[in-house]
């Protein structure tokens, strides 16, 4: 659009490499106040707010400013500490810290700490972004729950990076560099050596899963990240085999067929935990309808299918084919369960409702880390479905879409928090929301 005072063409805005005033490298000592949704705590230093990482709430610590690109903050590593939080740990692994792998946040927590630190942001997000009150019971009452296994080796699928030299490992922080490594400790062991202990010339990255039979795919993705050349190999096995396509994983007392590159939960008690959590919210009754939005490979609608019965109908809405396809064959012995290949989002949705017929009783929805979104969330709200299931990895989504619920009618009325990701700033969520006038 023309600019009517200058009359010439407007450029959007570029935020130059360093505009705070210079500080990136700069050193000076903060005292360390509340943690903050990424990973960080927040500091402050001659009127400037600092996010601060490798740090913990009530530390003194020396810190390095490492980004200094806007106005408002910076972002700086502490790389002294001078007093120490009680819950502060050696890491158990020797590539994090300031300016090294920057796949872990909190490896210097204790695990119990990480639980309080991810509740503590979960409610933040809930409060400055959902608009509830910081005493609702509901926010004030909200905790993190480990899953079992322990804070290390849980990671059943991740992607590495490989350097120019074909060496793999993980980027540092905010960086494109490639931090080489030869174990990762979060990642589930024979994951981390099917890829790290050789070298990839010529790859851009890789990805690995393990699943719940032992089998490791690999697959070698090229420098835009197009996926080249996959493998499987069973542990024990010496040499590998081409992939049969199909992975198996195993939630709620039962085996789930899944796309090879398809999406699981991560850790390897997760799916089992949601489950639990989305079943037990969800509470559904013989002959109710229930939509299953993000479905993947249909783990919620199949988990909730036969408690409709089959006087019931539970409808999976994914988008990927290959989803869809593993989504099919997962609920093939459920005659409740259909499953729809389709976008949701406000169009896909206003016709898929409508096509729907009589309104959900239930609604499961599992959206990527970006959330539902406000006109998802309002059509959601509009069905007055009795009880909206929502699992977010993301709190900040779940505080926007939480607010759009609520501007439409809905209350929140439980959140359970789970940590998925140990050692990460992820968090996993789930959020009961119900008609704020039942
Ligand atoms: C977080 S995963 C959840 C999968 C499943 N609920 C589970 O727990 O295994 C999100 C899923 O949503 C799908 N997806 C992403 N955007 C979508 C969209 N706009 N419409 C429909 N599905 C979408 C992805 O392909 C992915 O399978």
């Amino acid at each position: 659009m023309a600019d009517p005072r200058r009359g010439r063409r407007r450029r959007p805005a570029r935020i130059p490499e360093d505009r705070g005033g210079g500080w990136t490298g700069r050193e000076f000592e903060v005292a360390v106040g509340p943690v903050a949704h990424g990973g960080h705590c927040v500091a402050r230093h001659e009127g400037r707010v600092v996010f601060v990482r490798h740090t913990l709430p009530g530390e003194r610590v020396r810190v390095r400013v490492t980004e200094d690109r806007h106005p408002g903050f910076c972002r700086a590593d502490a790389v002294e500490v001078l007093e120490a939080a009680p819950a502060r740990v050696e890491r158990p692994c020797p590539y994090s810290g300031p300016g090294k792998c920057g796949g872990c946040d909190w490896q210097h927590v204790r695990p119990a700490e990480q639980h309080r630190l991810k509740a503590a942001v979960v409610r933040e997000q809930l409060v400055r972004l959902g608009g509830l009150d910081a005493d609702d019971p509901v926010v004030a009452g909200l905790t993190v729950q480990d899953l079992p296994g322990g804070a290390l080796r849980w990671r059943s699928r991740a992607r590495f990076a490989v350097d120019r030299t074909g060496a793999p490992g993980l980027r540092r922080h905010r960086s494109h560099d490639v931090v080489v490594l030869d174990d990762c400790p979060i990642t589930v062991e024979p994951a981390a050596q099917a890829v790290l202990t050789r070298r990839w010339p010529g790859a851009g990255a890789v990805d690995v899963s393990i699943d719940s039979a032992g089998a490791v795919t690999t697959t070698r993705l090229d420098r835009r990240g197009r996926p080249q050349h996959s493998e499987v190999r069973q542990v024990g096995e010496e040499l590998p085999r081409e992939p049969a396509g199909r992975a198996e994983r195993r939630a709620g007392g039962r085996d789930w067929e899944v796309e090879g590159t398809g999406f699981w939960q991560v850790h390897p008690a997760a799916a089992d935990a949601l489950v639990t959590a989305v079943s037990g919210f969800a509470d559904v009754r013989t002959g109710e309808t229930v939509l299953d939005l993000y479905a993947g490979a249909g783990l919620f609608g199949g988990a909730l299918a036969p408690a409709a019965g089959e006087e019931g109908r539970v409808v999976c809405v994914e988008s990927d084919p290959g989803a869809c396809a593993a989504a099919d064959a997962n609920l093939a012995h459920l005659p409740q369960a259909e499953v729809w290949q389709g976008e949701v989002d406000a169009d896909g949705l206003a016709e898929l409702l409508a096509e729907l017929g009589p309104a959900p009783d239930v609604v499961v929805l599992d959206p990527p880390r970006a959330g539902a979104g406000k006109a998802v969330s309002r059509l959601l709200a509009g069905t007055g479905a009795r009880a909206v299931v929502y699992v977010a990895c993301d709190p900040a989504a779940l505080g926007r879409d939480v607010a759009a619920f609520t501007g439409a009618g809905y209350r929140l009325a439980d959140v359970r928090g789970f940590d998925a990701f140990p050692m990460t700033a992820h968090v996993e969520c789930v959020a009961l929301l119900v008609r704020a006038d039942s």
